[in-house]
């Protein structure tokens, strides 16, 4: 676990040297109360509803963190929280969680993708800086299965059922900070999960937004 809690750090701040472009107003950050350094990425999938990876909640302590919707202008209180229960922390298997807003973010929300986009399909991880700014880094997506296939780095012990992977063609960029949302025709089709940067042929590994749609509907 405290490797884990390493990794997300020197991610988070890999991810700031990412370009700047004009706000994705869903994209929020997950934060402590104390600070307003982003600890997780997030995506507003309802007025209320926020999406975002089991980690940022199993390794933190989710009774202290706030929602940060349009770099800050609105600060939101949690009304309640959930992940996965069948979220694994080795394999990283079904790592969904779901942050219950105290009230409405006055921000645009993204919808759910029904279906994992096929390889080659491009995607925008997004991610909001610990300096105000929001990142964003263009992706091709692989499947899970060719991701698996040992040819971005990983092997089919390691993609498993809930996870899809992108790849970031420039080697200076970086995918986002866990629980971000990785976009692809305007659809949210994943949440920055593991595996690294995405770059020099190393896929990034991401949450299968599709395959979990059961648990977000069950859970909402
Ligand atoms: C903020 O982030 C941007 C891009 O991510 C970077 O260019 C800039 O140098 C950063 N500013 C500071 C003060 O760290
Ligand atoms: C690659 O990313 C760096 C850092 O954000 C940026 O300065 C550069 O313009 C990008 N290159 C391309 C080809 O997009
Ligand atoms: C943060 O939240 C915790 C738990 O609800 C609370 O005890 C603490 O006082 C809060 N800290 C701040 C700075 O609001
Ligand atoms: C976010 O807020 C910070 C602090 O007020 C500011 O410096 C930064 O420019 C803002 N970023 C955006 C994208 O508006």
């Amino acid at each position: 676990m405290n490797q884990l809690i390493v990794c997300s750090f020197l991610l988070a701040i890999a991810s700031s040297y990412a370009a700047v472009v004009p706000a994705a107003s869903y994209v929020v950050s997950v934060q402590g109360n104390d600070s307003s350094d982003p600890i997780c990425g997030g995506a507003l999938i309802g007025e209320k509803t926020v999406l975002t990876t089991a980690q940022c909640l199993a390794f933190y302590d989710p009774e202290q963190l706030v929602v940060s919707v349009n770099n800050g202008t609105q600060i939101i209180k949690l009304a309640g929280y959930t992940f996965d229960a069948a979220f694994d922390f080795v394999t990283m298997e079904n790592n969904i969680g779901l942050l219950k807003l105290s009230e409405p973010a006055n921000a645009d929300i993204i919808d759910l993708a029904q279906q994992q986009p096929a390889t080659g399909a491009s995607g925008v991880s997004y991610s909001w800086g610990a300096n105000g700014t929001l990142n964003s880094v263009d992706v091709e997506l692989i499947s899970t299965s060719d991701c698996g296939s040992g040819d971005y780095g990983w092997s089919e012990d390691e993609v498993l059922n809930t996870m899809v992977c992108g790849l970031v063609k420039n080697s200076s960029s970086c995918v986002g900070r866990f629980g971000s949302p990785v976009v692809s025709d305007n659809k949210l089709v994943g949440l920055t999960a593991w595996g690294g940067c995405g770059t020099n042929g190393q896929a990034a590994v991401f949450t299968d937004v599709p395959s979990l749609l059961s648990w977000i509907n069950s859970s909402l």
